[in-house]
């Protein structure tokens, strides 16, 4: 990255100047370096959400939000979903580059042979509650992992970070099969080492012990094509939650299960159960005129769920691949009249159209259609954000190795702007008066 050109901070109250230098990416906006700016300053900059803050250098992936593009490693994500396969992608994102065919079967044999939870892991899942969310059971089982493979833990190993890797890849998967058939009370289905990474989740949380499952081909490519959608995301918040979690050293599993924790927030991850929910309780086309006017309403909370992103001011490039799928899937399921999926290209057609979401750029996201097709595929809706982390594990593990293989890494620790009491003394309880009302 270059420096040589700066940007001069003018103190217009006495005319000081503070140099800071700007640096280029290969792609994308510049960024003004301010890590010497409260040495100089004696301030902090302040930004929170962080609208307009770099929190690290990236090589993983690039966004370009006004015009709807997605680069995993430089590659379009509309080519990957294309032409290669969620595994595929994964060595992509961890290793920088697509594998070559004897790279891949090795890949994919070591995953295929990690699937497996320690036994005792099991018992975990009967600590639960059966209506618990399976998120809640992912968050606590996931971080029951950090209680287990000391083996391999010494995070300056890169075999060791290669290894956590493999491992998070291949469990997750049964995990979250587990965490859906404990809160149905169905048995747990062990994986199956002949089946391809999809079709063998699918045979984990659809299938069941007394008859043989048979994935269906589309099925299992939709599904393969939405786990890429999800893979990564640049410094989403919870991917950043991972690396933050991740710069002070701590187990990668754990890790794994602050990204999870953050990943179920309705207006992140969660948001494709929303969408779900909201189009159910839309109900009829004769209905979408009213939400429509509660989304527009400042005073109503009401938001349209799978609609807006932060970085995406064009139409998000995930949602339209999910589109396709979403037609696809219910063209092969016969659903192709399904009244949900009706209501939401309806929803989608007259949103698009209302200068509200025109004029503050609000276009369907990820989310707004990954809850049809995961019904359609036979997941249920409280499972959608868990398909989500299955598909954004291998994001937060690339980061988390990104960040720990950084030579510069340091933890994470932002500053404040205070604005609570000054300095006071601590009155004795007599001389505490009343408590306001
Ligand atoms: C994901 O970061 C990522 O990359 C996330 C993600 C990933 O892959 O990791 O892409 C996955 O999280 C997708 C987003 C899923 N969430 C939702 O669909 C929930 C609904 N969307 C909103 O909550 C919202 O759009 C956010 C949270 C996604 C983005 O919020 P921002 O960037 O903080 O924008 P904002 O809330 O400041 O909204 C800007 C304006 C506001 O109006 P004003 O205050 O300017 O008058 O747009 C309005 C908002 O009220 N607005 C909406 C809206 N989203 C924003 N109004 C109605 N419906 C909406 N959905």
């Amino acid at each position: 990255m270059n420096t040589e050109h700066s940007f001069t901070l003018i103190d217009d109250s006495n005319g000081s100047t503070y140099k800071l230098p700007m640096l280029s990416g290969t792609v994308g906006p510049d960024v003004l370096d301010i890590q010497t700016l409260y040495k100089q300053t004696g301030m902090f900059a302040y930004d929170p959400g962080f609208t307009s803050t770099a929190s690290c250098t990236s090589t993983i992936t690039y966004i370009d939000g006004e015009a709807g593009v997605l680069l995993y490693r430089g590659y379009p994500i509309e080519q990957l979903a294309e032409q290669c396969t969620f595994l595929e992608v994964c060595y992509l994102l961890l290793n920088g580059e697509l594998p070559p065919k004897a790279e891949l079967e090795k890949f994919v044999d070591k995953i295929t042979h990690h699937t497996l939870l320690h036994d005792q892991l099991t018992d975990f899942f009967n600590g639960f509650r059966r209506d618990a969310h399976p998120m809640a059971i992912m968050v606590g089982v996931v971080g029951a992992l950090s209680a287990f493979y000391h083996d391999a833990l010494d995070i300056s190993s890169k075999e060791h970070r290669d290894l956590c890797a493999i491992r998070i890849l291949a469990k997750i998967p049964t995990i979250v099969a587990m965490s859906h058939k404990y809160t149905v009370g169905l048995p747990f289905m062990y994986p199956q080492n002949k089946l391809t990474y999809v079709e063998n989740f699918l045979h984990m949380m659809l299938g069941n012990p007394c008859e043989e499952y048979i994935p269906n081909p589309v099925l299992v490519r939709a599904l393969d094509r939405i786990l890429i959608l999800h893979a990564d995301h640049e410094q989403n918040a919870s991917t950043s939650t991972v690396r933050l979690a991740g710069s002070s050293g701590a187990n990668p599993y754990a890790c794994l299960t602050s990204g999870i924790a953050c990943l179920w927030g309705a207006a992140h991850g969660g948001a494709n159960e929303a969408v779900l929910n909201m189009l159910l309780k839309i109900g009829d086309v004769s209905n979408i005129d009213h939400y429509i006017k509660k989304a527009k309403d400042k005073n109503d909370p009401f938001r349209l769920m799978g609609f807006g992103h932060r970085v995406y001011k064009n139409y998000d490039p995930r949602a339209k691949l999910m589109r396709a799928t979403c037609h696809e899937v219910l063209t092969e399921l016969d659903l192709h009249d399904d009244p949900i999926f009706k209501l939401a290209l309806e929803l989608e057609r007259i949103a698009l159209e209302d200068d509200y979401f025109i004029e503050k750029k609000l276009y369907p996201n990820v989310d707004f259609y990954s809850g049809i097709v995961l019904k359609a595929l036979g997941i249920p809706s409280n499972m959608f954000t868990a398909m989500f982390a299955m598909g954004r594990s291998v994001g937060w593990i690339a980061h988390w190795d990104e960040m720990i293989s950084d030579p510069k890494q340091k933890i994470g620790r932002p500053r404040q702007l205070y604005a609570g009491a000054t300095r006071r003394d601590v009155p004795s309880i007599t001389d505490r008066g009343d408590v306001s009302a």
